[in-house]
């Protein structure tokens, strides 16, 4: 299959309203998107990716009119997320529909809701006149999209669509929260941080997928990305060079950091951290780096989000 690069809204959007999926830039990461209510062109996304059918998608929206008519309840804490967060790299959970078909929830009795910052994404959606259903836009197995060029590297010939955007500014994947009951649940931490939710509720809680056999969001059971080289995390510098590795192949080591270990606080830093980590771990592979010395950085903030991710990295 030829896969077209196209800068062109409308002609992405022809894609979906023909049952095809389009890979689409967002302000997290790239998603591969179809048409929520298209079982054929569903699971095309599945195909192309090589995902396991039981790992549910977030739908995207570029109106929050289009909600009601997917879930079955929009509940306080939902109503509170969407007044102060839509739109934005936050993911809400709900009861769906009946409507949904069950390759989107997969076989769940919920749907996951985000409404993306990036203008570009939502004139997409609207010129497809439909909610899209879309993972992030990456082969099963590696890491998150940030750029036109990543979904390129994995997927060229197996899509038939590409719509070229910028560079990702968050540069990993959405906060996901459960939205169902009255106290709102973290499945999955991002730049919308636990500290953000808890200026407009009393209490949030963060699911721990280690403390129950099932979990919550499917997507945490499967093995995640992490890259060829031994992912090793350092709390400073003084860390690295105690490290014992072969001096030989003291060629092939990749470092990512903030870059002022004694200031690892600063915002700004964990936003650089975020936006390049994917990008980074993409080029070790490519350059058959053998150790990745990662900086541990703070669990506040963005910080939870990043050291959940490089945690997945040194232990997958
Ligand atoms: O930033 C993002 O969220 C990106 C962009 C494209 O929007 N998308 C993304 O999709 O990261 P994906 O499929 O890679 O991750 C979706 C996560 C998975 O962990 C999945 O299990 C979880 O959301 N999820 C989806 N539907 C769910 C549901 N009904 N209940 C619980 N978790 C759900
Ligand atoms: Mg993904």
């Amino acid at each position: 299959m030829e896969t077209i690069i196209t800068t062109s809204v409308k002609k992405a959007a022809e894609f979906i309203k023909k049952g095809e999926i389009v890979a689409f830039p967002t302000e997290t990461v790239y998603g591969l998107g179809a048409n929520v209510f298209n079982e054929e062109a569903l699971k095309k996304i599945f195909l192309a990716k090589g995902r396991p059918q039981d790992n549910p998608l977030i739908v995207h929206i570029s109106n929050v009119d289009q909600i009601k008519s997917l879930v079955k309840k929009i509940t306080d804490s939902a109503k509170i997320i969407i007044e102060k967060f839509f739109p934005g790299p936050i993911t809400i959970i709900l009861n769906k529909n009946d409507v949904i078909p069950d390759l989107v929830s997969g076989g769940l009795n919920t749907i996951a809701l985000r409404m993306p910052s990036l203008e570009l994404t939502r004139i997409f959606i609207d010129e497809c006149g439909v909610p899209l259903a879309a993972p992030s836009a990456n082969l099963s197995g590696s890491p998150s999209p940030t750029t036109w060029r990543h979904v390129f590297d994995d997927l060229n010939g197996r899509i038939p669509c590409i719509l070229k955007g910028p560079k990702c500014s968050v540069g990993i994947e959405s906060t996901v929260v459960d939205c169902t009951k009255n106290i709102p649940v973290i499945l999955r931490p991002g730049i919308i941080s636990l500290e953000d939710l808890k200026k407009f509720f009393p209490i949030v809680k963060i699911y721990n997928p280690h403390k129950t056999k099932k979990p919550k969001s499917p997507g945490m059971k499967y093995r995640h990305y992490a890259p060829k080289a031994k992912v090793i995390l350092i709390d400073s510098e003084e860390d690295f060079l105690r490290y014992k590795f072969d001096k030989n192949k003291a060629a092939f080591i990749g470092f990512i950091r903030v870059k002022d270990f004694k200031k690892s606080k600063r915002v700004s830093d964990l936003n650089d951290y975020a936006k390049n980590i994917f990008n980074f771990f993409r080029k070790c592979d490519e350059e058959k780096i053998e150790y990745i010395f990662c900086q541990k950085v703070s669990e506040k903030g963005l910080g939870l989000a990043i050291m959940n991710r490089l945690i997945k990295a040194a232990n997958s």
